[in-house]
C-alpha cells in the first residue's frame, strides 16, 4: 500500500513534516510512506479559474494530481494558522479540487493530524482541512490527532512522540487509515 504524506508547512523544521515521519515509522509492513515535495506545494501558483479552465495545468498542480492518484491514501498533516489551514495548502487543494468530476481526491482514503506550538494541537485546522477533503469528495477518517506544545512533543533522538499515549494514538490513527484503504481497495477489486 503506498501512502502520500502531505505537510501542510513549508519550513524545513516543521513539526508537522516530522509527525509525517513518526507516521511511516508506525505502518505495516506491506505499507510505506512518501512524503511530498515540498517544492511542489511551493510552486503552484495562486489559484485562477481562467488557467484551470484552459486545460493546461500548472506543472505543480499536474505533479501534485499524480502524486494522489497513485497513492492508495493520503496522510495530512496540518500545522494551524489563526485557527484555519495555512492558505498555501488550501490553495493547493482548490487546484486539485478542479475539475471536481476528475479530482484526485474524490473517493479517496485520507486522514489527518496536525501539531502546532500552542496549547490545542492545531485542532481547529484539522477539523476545517476534514471539512474541505469531505467537500472535495474525499472518504475522510473521522479521527484528531491534536500534537500541541509541538516544540517538545517529539523524543531528542528521533522523529518519535514522546508521549507514549499520543504514540498509540497516532499508530491508532495510521491503522485506521490503512484498514479504510484497504477495504477500498477490495472493493474496487471485486467490482
Ligand atoms: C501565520 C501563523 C499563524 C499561526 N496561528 C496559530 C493558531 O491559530 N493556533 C496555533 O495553535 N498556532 C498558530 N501558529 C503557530 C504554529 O502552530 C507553529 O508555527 C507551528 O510550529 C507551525 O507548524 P510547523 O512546525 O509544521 O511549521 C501560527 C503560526 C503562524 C506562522
Amino acid at each position: 500500500m503506498r501512502v502520500l504524506g502531505i505537510s501542510g508547512s513549508l519550513r524545513r523544521e516543521s513539526h508537522n513534516t516530522r509527525l509525517l515521519r513518526a507516521a511511516s515509522a508506525l505502518l505495516p509492513e506491506d505499507a510505506e510512506l512518501t512524503i511530498l515535495d515540498p517544492e511542489i506545494l511551493r510552486a503552484i501558483p495562486a489559484y485562477d479559474d481562467d488557467i484551470q479552465a484552459s486545460g493546461v495545468a500548472p506543472y505543480a498542480v499536474t505533479a501534485l494530481r499524480e502524486a494522489i492518484a497513485q497513492a492508495d491514501a493520503v496522510l495530512f498533516a496540518t500545522p494551524e494558522y489563526n485557527h484555519s489551514i495555512p492558505g498555501v495548502l488550501k490553495n493547493a487543494l482548490d487546484w486539485v479540487s478542479r475539475p471536481l468530476v476528475s479530482s484526485p481526491l474524490r473517493g479517496r482514503d485520507v486522514a489527518v493530524v496536525g501539531a502546532s506550538t500552542g496549547m490545542f494541537g492545531a485542532v481547529w485546522a484539522q477539523a476545517e482541512l476534514r471539512k474541505v477533503l469531505s467537500a472535495i469528495g474525499a472518504r475522510v477518517v473521522d479521527r484528531e490527532l491534536p500534537v500541541m506544545l509541538a516544540a517538545d512533543a517529539f523524543s531528542a533522538d528521533g522523529d518519535v512522540l514522546a508521549d507514549s499515549d499520543q504514540h498509540e494514538q497516532l499508530a491508532e490513527h495510521v491503522a485506521a487509515l490503512v484498514e479504510a484503504a484497504s477495504f477500498s481497495g477490495a472493493l474496487q477489486a471485486a467490482a
